[in-house]
C-alpha cells in the first residue's frame, strides 16, 4: 500500500527557515521518520516536495490510482490554493493535513484552509511528529490488505 507524502512550498528550507516557528528539523529529518513510521505500518512510503502549485495538483492526480492515502502539507498554498482543494475533491482518496505549526495560532490569514474541508482529519501544532501521526491515522483508517 503507497502512501503519498507530499509537501509545498518553502518546506525544502525547514532546519534554517524561521527555526523559532519551525524547528530544526530538516524536510531530510522528516522524511526519515515517515519511511521509519511507515515501515512500521507496512505502507510504501512516496515523499515528495515541490514549489509549485501546478506540480503539487499534478502530484496529487498521480497519487489517484496509484495510492492508497495522501498526507499533505500544502504549506501556504493551504490558505490560497482552490486548486489543490479541487485536485484533494477529484481524487477521493483519504488525506490527512499537516502543518508543523499550530496554524490557528498565528496570523488571521493562516485560519482558512481550503484544504480541510476535503481532508480526513488536520493534525497540526505538532511538529514533525504530526508526519508521524498522520501516518498512524491512515493506518486506522484504510481497509488492512492481506
Ligand atoms: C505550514 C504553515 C503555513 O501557514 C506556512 O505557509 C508553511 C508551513 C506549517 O507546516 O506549519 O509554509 O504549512
Amino acid at each position: 500500500m503507497i502512501i503519498d507524502v507530499l509537501n509545498g512550498p518553502n518546506l525544502n528550507m525547514l532546519g534554517t527557515r524561521q527555526p523559532e516557528v519551525y524547528g530544526s528539523t530538516t524536510l531530510q529529518d522528516i522524511e526519515a521518520l515517515c519511511a521509519d513510521k511507515a515501515k512500521l505500518l507496512g505502507f510504501e512510503l512516496r515523499f515528495a516536495q515541490t514549489n509549485h502549485e501546478g506540480a503539487l495538483v499534478e502530484l496529487i492526480h498521480n497519487a489517484k490510482d496509484t495510492a492508497a492515502g495522501i498526507v499533505l502539507n500544502a504549506g501556504a498554498y493551504t490558505h490560497t490554493s482552490v486548486a489543490i482543494h479541487d485536485a484533494l475533491a477529484s481524487v477521493a482518496l483519504p488525506c490527512i493535513e499537516v502543518h508543523l505549526s499550530n496554524i490557528h495560532a498565528r496570523e488571521p490569514f493562516r485560519h482558512k484552509s481550503f484544504v480541510t474541508p476535503v481532508a480526513a482529519g488536520l493534525i497540526c501544532g505538532l511538529g514533525a511528529q504530526g508526519y508521524a501521526f498522520a501516518l498512524e491515522a491512515l493506518a486506522e483508517m484504510l481497509p488492512p490488505t492481506e
